[in-house]
């Protein structure tokens, strides 16, 4: 366990007080001293590594999808917006893939939606090829603009605070955070739900004995399916997630590559949850948007041509180590690895 003297780094409120569990993690991860606005969380030295880290085929294909929706539907200007752009890595190589269609960001009025200040720096600095003075940044989506818009993120959606319910004999009880002086710690109580309008809304899934839902998440999922709807467009995402009751939360986290528990190196390590696709898909149906795709990584890399792109990258680069590729290949779609407890969405107002 942390010492207190580490723990306060995140400011938590009066430790006497219950925390619910959800804005426990808001602390943890976006507090001043939290995880996303303190740390540099990607990449191979750090906490985690991302599917555009893994491989540039990853990101050409997104790039090709892209481009083959902007020509068909679009052609002519729009906003490019990635949802937490991380190092950079996935925007660098759509835009390489775009070549083939300079039009594309002739039109683009590209932006990043970026919380973290390091990873706005590292953003920049990976970024040559690109005239940076097209990029427009910021921490929070922006509706303002009434162009079309193709909105894409890999990862992002998990990153989005929980609320986890237990239903015991039809009665919900839900997770709080408690501190304990004595031994320093934290730890999780439940709490029974007494709130009409909570209970009301868990009526239908008393059949579940879990429930973990994260209302910010389908909120900002919500505004961007209703800025489609407004100016046209589509949102392409990429997130761990179920579409199937779960039988377990989802929360997790991971510190230095390792799974650890949330009370552990707060503010120093990553917590995500496992997105809730059914969610987000009623979401966009209720704003009458297209489901285009929702498949696996796997299933979506495969279609779109993952296998003759290595092919075609191997032909075109004798220097290219066919193992390394054939490993970034298998663990991108190896359901065992990352193929099919990644999924992709794709949702459009076209
Ligand atoms: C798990 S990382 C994924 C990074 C990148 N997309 C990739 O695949 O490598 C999440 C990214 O979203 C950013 N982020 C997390 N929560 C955010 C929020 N509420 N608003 C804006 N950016 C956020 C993080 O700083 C980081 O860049």
């Amino acid at each position: 366990m942390l010492s207190k003297r580490k723990i306060n780094k995140v400011k938590l409120p009066n430790n006497k007080k219950n925390l619910r569990l959800d804005k426990f993690i808001d602390l943890a991860l976006y507090e001043r001293n939290g995880y996303y606005l303190s740390k540099k969380p990607i990449g191979r030295k750090f906490d985690f590594v991302t599917s555009p880290e893994i491989s540039q085929m990853f990101g050409e294909i997104i790039g090709v999808y892209l481009l083959y929706h902007w020509k068909e539907k679009i052609n002519s200007k729009f906003n490019l917006i990635e949802l937490g752009p991380g190092n950079g890595t996935l925007f660098k190589d759509i835009e390489r893939t775009a070549k083939i269609l300079p039009n594309f960001f002739e039109n683009a009025d590209v932006h990043f939606i970026e919380i973290n200040k390091e990873l706005r720096k590292i953003q920049e600095k990976n970024l040559h090829y690109f005239k940076q003075s097209k990029i427009r940044w910021s921490t929070a989506l922006d509706f303002r603009s009434e162009l079309p818009s193709i909105i894409y993120s890999n990862e992002f959606f998990d990153c989005f605070p929980v609320r986890q319910f237990l239903n015991d004999n039809n009665h919900w009880f839900e997770k709080y955070v408690k501190f304990n002086e004595k031994e320093n710690k934290y730890y999780s109580i439940n709490k029974r739900v007494v709130s009409n309008k909570i209970l009301d809304y868990l009526r239908k899934y008393k059949r579940q004995k879990i429930y973990e839902v994260s209302y910010s998440r389908n909120k900002y999922f919500e505004q961007i399916c209703k800025y489609l709807k407004k100016n046209r467009g589509i949102c392409i995402l990429f997130d761990y997630g179920y579409n199937k009751k779960i039988k377990n939360f989802t929360l997790q986290s991971i510190y230095n590559h390792k799974k650890t528990t949330i009370f552990e190196n707060i503010g120093q390590q990553d917590i995500s949850s496992h997105v809730n696709f059914n969610e987000l898909i009623e979401i966009a149906k209720q704003n009458k948007l297209q489901i285009n795709e929702f498949v696996s990584q796997k299933d979506f890399l495969l279609k779109y041509g993952i296998v003759e792109r290595k092919k075609k990258l191997l032909t075109q680069n004798s220097n290219l180590n066919k193992n390394l590729l054939d490993e970034e290949l298998d663990r991108l779609i190896n359901v065992d690895r990352m193929g099919n407890l990644f999924k992709c969405l794709v949702v459009s107002y076209l």
